[in-house]
C-alpha cells in the first residue's frame, strides 16, 4: 500500500481516490500521527498544505525516516518541505502560480515522467515557490513560469513537483501517479471490490468468531453494505434491527424489510411509531425534534439489544471520509456536522464496535455493494436524514401531517423515477409548510396546505445547487399533486442552493 501524509491540503481526498482509482490500496494519515512503518508500505506521498514552509510553526516530518529505504512523492507544499529541509530556497512567489499551466520542458526518460506529453497541462495551486534547489536535486519539468515544476534527488527514489496530478485539470496527473505508484513504488493493482470484499470477510471471521453482533440499518447504502458484508462473515450471528420510528417514507418500513430478507438478512422490524410521536408530541423547535428522535430511538435499541443474548459487538456503516473528518490535521471540530448520525453509540452498552466500511469512499461502498449483489433500489438510494419527515415537517409533528408528506413524497420520488431524473438528483424531498393558503377547486374556495419540493445536485451534501428540473417535470408533479393529495392546494420549488441555505428546511 501507499502511505499519504496530510499537511492539510483540500486535495489529500483527492489524492488517495486517484491511486485507488489505480487499484492500489492506500491510506491516509496526518503528518503527525504516523502509523508504523511496515513492509506493506511500498511508498509515501506527501500532501499540499495551506502552510508555508517559512512559518515558524509548519508542518514538518523528518524525511530521514524514509529517504533511502522508500519512493517518496512530494506533492507542492510536501516538495517544497523536500527542498527546504535540504538546503534549497522556497520564497513566496512574485508571479501568480494558480490554475492551468503547461509543462514547457518534459525530461521523459524520467521513470516519474514517462509517456508524459510536453506542454501537457497541469494544475498550480501554491503562493510559495521553490527558487533555488541543492546540487543533489535535479530539475526533471519546468513550466514557462516555474523552473522546478518537478525535481528528482540525484540516485535517489524521491520526487517532488509543484503542481497538482489529483486534480482533473492536470490532464495526465493520472500517468504521473501510476508512474509513481505502480512502476517505481512496485505496488500491484490488485486492490479491487471483489478482493476487498474477500479479505474483509476472511478478516471479520478472524475477528468475531462466534460472537454475536447486533447493528441498527437504516435502509441506506452503508449500513445496508455493512451488515450484508458481516452477514457473509458471520451469518446468523448478525442480528439486525430496522426501527419504525414514524417519520419514515411511505411504505418505507415494509419496502426495506423486505429487500433485507431478499439479501438473507437476520433483521427484525420494530414499528414503535407510536412512542415516537408520543417523544414528539408538541414539540415545534428542530434540535428539539432532533433529540426526541435521538433519545427514543437509543431507548428503543438499548431494549432491543438487551433481548439478544450475549451480544457483544455493535456493527456500523462508518465509512472513511467519516474517518479521516475526525483525525484530520485541522481538527474535527472544522468539518464535522454535529448533527449527523442521530442516536450514536450509547455508552452505557459497552459494545465493541466493527466498521467493516472504514476504509472506503462512498463510490468504493456502492462498487462492493454490487460486489455484493445488493439491488440498486438501495444502491442508487438518495440520502435521507435519520430524523426522517420530523424534520421536513415545519411545525410539530402529527400522525395526520406525516400521512400528507408522505403522500407528496411519495408522488415526487416515483415522479423523478419515471421521468429517469431520481439519479440525476443527489437528494430530493418534500417540506410540509406550517401555512395555509387559498385556492380554488371546481367552485369551491379551497384554505389548504403548502408544499415545497426541494431537489439538489452535490457531491456530498457539504455544498448543494438547486436541481434545474424541467418545466415540463415541474408542472405535471405539481398537478397530480394537488389532484391526488388531500389537504394540499398549493406546490412551490426550493431554488436555493447550500449555502446559504441547508437542504433540509430544519
Ligand atoms: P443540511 O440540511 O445540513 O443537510 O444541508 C446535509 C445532509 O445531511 C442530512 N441531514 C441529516 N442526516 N441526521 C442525519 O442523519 C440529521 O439530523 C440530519 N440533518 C440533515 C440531509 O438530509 C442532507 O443529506
Amino acid at each position: 500500500q501507499i502511505l499519504i501524509l496530510d499537511f492539510g491540503s483540500q486535495y489529500t481526498q483527492l489524492i488517495a481516490r486517484r491511486v485507488r482509482e489505480l487499484n492500489v490500496y492506500c491510506e491516509i494519515h496526518p503528518y503527525n500521527h504516523i502509523p508504523p512503518i511496515s513492509a506493506d508500505i511500498k511508498g509515501v506521498i506527501l500532501s499540499g498544505s495551506p502552510c508555508s514552509v517559512r512559518d515558524a510553526d509548519a508542518p514538518v516530518v523528518h524525511l530521514a525516516a524514509f529517504r533511502h529505504k522508500m519512493p517518496l512523492l512530494g506533492v507542492c507544499y510536501g516538495a517544497q518541505l523536500m527542498a527546504h529541509t535540504s538546503g534549497g530556497e522556497v520564497q513566496p512567489s512574485s508571479i501568480r502560480e494558480y490554475g492551468r499551466a503547461k509543462l514547457s520542458t518534459v525530461h521523459v526518460e524520467n521513470p516519474l515522467l514517462k509517456d508524459l506529453d510536453v506542454n501537457t497541462q497541469v494544475w498550480m495551486s501554491h503562493g510559495d515557490t521553490i527558487t533555488s534547489i541543492p546540487d543533489t536535486f535535479q530539475v526533471i519539468a519546468s513550466t514557462e513560469t516555474v523552473r522546478v515544476a518537478a525535481f528528482q534527488v540525484t540516485g535517489e527514489e524521491t520526487y517532488g513537483i509543484q503542481f497538482h496530478p489529483e486534480v482533473t485539470h492536470s490532464q495526465q496527473g493520472k500517468i504521473l501517479l501510476k508512474n509513481f505508484v505502480v512502476d517505481i513504488c512496485g505496488c500491484s493493482q490488485n486492490w479491487t471490490s471483489e478482493s476487498f470484499v474477500e479479505s474483509t470477510i476472511a478478516q471479520l471471521k478472524e475477528k468475531l468468531g462466534d460472537d454475536k453482533v447486533v447493528m441498527g440499518l437504516s435502509g441506506g447504502v452503508d449500513s445496508s453494505v455493512a451488515a450484508t458484508l458481516i452477514h457473509r462473515a458471520i451469518g446468523s450471528n448478525l442480528y439486525c434491527i430496522f426501527v419504525d420510528n414514524g417519520v419514515l417514507r411511505k411504505d418505507e418500513f415494509e419496502g426495506v424489510l423486505e429487500s433485507y430478507k431478499h439479501l438473507g438478512l437476520n433483521v427484525k422490524g420494530v414499528d414503535v411509531k407510536e412512542q415516537f410521536y408520543t417523544a414528539l408530541a408538541g414539540l415545534t423547535d428542530p434540535e428539539a425534534k432532533r433529540k426526541a428522535i435521538g433519545r427514543t430511538f437509543i431507548e428503543v435499541f438499548d431494549h432491543e439489544a438487551h433481548l439478544i443474548e450475549g451480544v457483544s459487538w455493535l456493527g456500523q456503516g462508518t465509512i472513511y471520509p467519516d474517518v479521516i473528518e475526525s483525525v484530520s490535521v485541522k481538527g474535527p471540530s472544522a468539518t464535522i456536522k454535529s448533527h449527523h448520525n442521530v442516536g450514536g453509540l450509547p455508552d452505557f452498552m459497552k459494545l465493541k464496535v466493527v466498521e467493516p466500511l472504514n476504509t472506503l469512499f462512498k463510490d468504493e461502498v456502492r462498487a462492493v455493494g454490487r460486489t455484493l449483489g445488493i439491488p440498486d433500489n438501495i444502491l442508487k438510494r438518495h440520502p435521507f436524514p435519520g430524523p426522517g419527515l420530523a424534520i421536513r415537517i415545519l411545525g410539530d409533528i402529527t400522525p395526520e401531517k406525516v400521512a400528507i408528506l408522505q403522500e407528496v413524497d411519495a408522488l415526487f420520488i416515483n415522479g423523478l423515477k419515471k421521468y429517469d431524473l431520481y439519479d440525476q438528483v443527489w437528494q430530493a424531498g418534500a417540506m410540509l409548510l406550517p401555512i395555509q393558503s387559498v385556492g380554488v377547486m371546481g367552485d369551491e374556495r379551497t384554505y389548504e396546505r403548502v408544499v415545497a419540493l426541494r431537489a439538489v445536485t452535490s457531491v456530498d451534501g457539504m455544498t448543494a445547487d438547486w436541481a434545474h428540473l424541467p418545466y415540463e417535470f415541474l408542472a405535471d408533479i405539481s398537478n397530480e399533486i394537488i389532484n391526488k393529495v388531500k389537504g394540499v392546494n398549493r406546490v412551490v420549488y426550493d431554488i436555493s442552493s447550500k449555502p446559504p441555505a441547508t437542504i433540509e428546511w430544519e
